[in-house]
């Protein structure tokens, strides 16, 4: 591979700059041309100014910035596949035979269709071009992953970028909200994001001592209130005045129906007569500046990125490299679609019954 390009999807996550630094200075280093893809894959179908070529200082003083310099979008012309054939275009134009991608299970479905799609784009394409133009189209684009989600809901790596800087706003933000709690007596309910994975919600209780937890993996059962209520009420009775109750923003009823933050204060309120507060923790999560967890780890991926398409043979790579048991290691990138819902849908349970045992009213006997 002489010439690549990167690019940064979906929503952002702290890291992503430092994985975006860590493939430019690596291929530069490896003799390689490296593009830059600015708003995902809005600006791979748009070209133009919009994918343009990075060089070492491009990329210097990016690596403690949280969010993404190339910028993301979430892109509806490339869900189609004229929008594809267009980015197709983009690439071919350019000589660019190697695409990293950093982002989340729906951006490397993406990079997966790309990859697949590409001979079909080119030989139309190819019908279009003058014999030259042909002569110089990539026969194969290679398409390399890199996990970029704060959720950490990816098969094939134990933390994607950004879930552990996330976590660590979830943490600090539940120690500042507990001495205020503890000042007022109060219940506070604390709201996590999560869409689909109840890992930041359940480290974060974990991390930060919480009453209780709830996350879209586990099935609650039809009294949950009720259990809940019981426990909140045995735990002032016996001198513990003030709660916290973590609820990752996809926890669902038991009928599925998505349990609303707001609707829960009421039920708690009402049923004990206590003071209960709301804190949504929002986008506060994804932001600010990574982690030096995130750092390095996007530092190394980006790198074993690179090293993987610098190996690369006549077959197409279509992979993600990510870290397990703290080693780097390659899953093919239908594996990791494949598998990402499924896995979200199991967190740990040895972690959640951890935070079951460790929860406040699990001492009161
Ligand atoms: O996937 C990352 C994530 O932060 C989810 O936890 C959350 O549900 C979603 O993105 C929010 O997306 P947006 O920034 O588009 O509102």
């Amino acid at each position: 591979v002489r010439t690549m390009a990167v690019m940064t999807s979906g929503g952002d996550a702290p890291g992503m700059n430092a994985g975006v630094r860590a493939v430019v200075r690596r291929a530069l280093d490896g003799g390689m041309d490296v593009y830059g893809v600015f708003s995902g894959y809005e600006g791979l179908v748009a070209g133009g100014d919009a994918i343009r070529p990075l060089g070492w200082n491009d990329v210097g003083g990016i690596l403690p910035r949280g969010g993404t310099f190339l910028g993301t979008a979430r892109s509806e012309r490339f869900r189609t596949v004229e929008g594809r054939r267009q980015a197709v275009k983009n690439l071919c134009e350019r000589g660019i035979q190697a695409l990293v991608v950093i982002g989340g299970d729906g951006s490397l479905m993406g990079a997966r269709v790309l990859a697949e799609e590409w001979q079909m784009h080119c030989a139309e394409l190819g019908q279009e071009a003058p014999a030259e133009g042909r002569a110089g189209m990539p026969e194969r684009l290679h398409v390399v992953g890199l996990p970029g989600s704060i959720d950490n809901d990816l098969y094939g790596t134990d933390m994607s970028i950004g879930a552990d800087t996330a976590l660590n706003h979830i943490v600090h933000a539940i120690d500042d909200l507990t001495s205020t709690a503890a000042s007022h007596q109060r219940t506070f309910i604390v709201e996590t994001m999560g869409r689909h994975c109840g890992y930041l919600a359940l480290m974060g209780a974990l991390g930060g001592g919480a009453s209780w937890v709830l996350v879209p993996e586990e099935e609650l059962d039809l009294r949950w209130h009720e259990k809940m209520s019981r426990a909140i009420e045995r735990a002032r009775a016996i001198g513990r005045p003030h709660q916290m109750v973590v609820v990752a923003e996809g926890a669902r009823h038991p009928d599925g129906l998505p349990i609303r933050t707001e609707e829960l204060k009421r039920i708690l309120a009402e049923r004990l007569g206590i003071d209960v507060r709301v804190t949504v923790l929002g986008h506060v999560q994804r932001g600010g500046p990574p982690s030096a967890f995130d750092r390095i780890l996007a530092t190394r991926l980006g790198v074993a990125a690179v090293e993987l398409l610098m190996g690369a043979g006549p077959e197409p790579l279509c992979h993600m490299v990510g870290l397990q048991k703290n080693r780097v290691t390659t899953t093919s990138l239908s594996e990791v679609v494949e598998k990402s819902r499924a896995v979200g849908r199991h967190i740990d349970r040895g972690n959640y019954q951890e935070a079951q045992r460790l929860r406040g009213e699990g001492f009161v006997r």
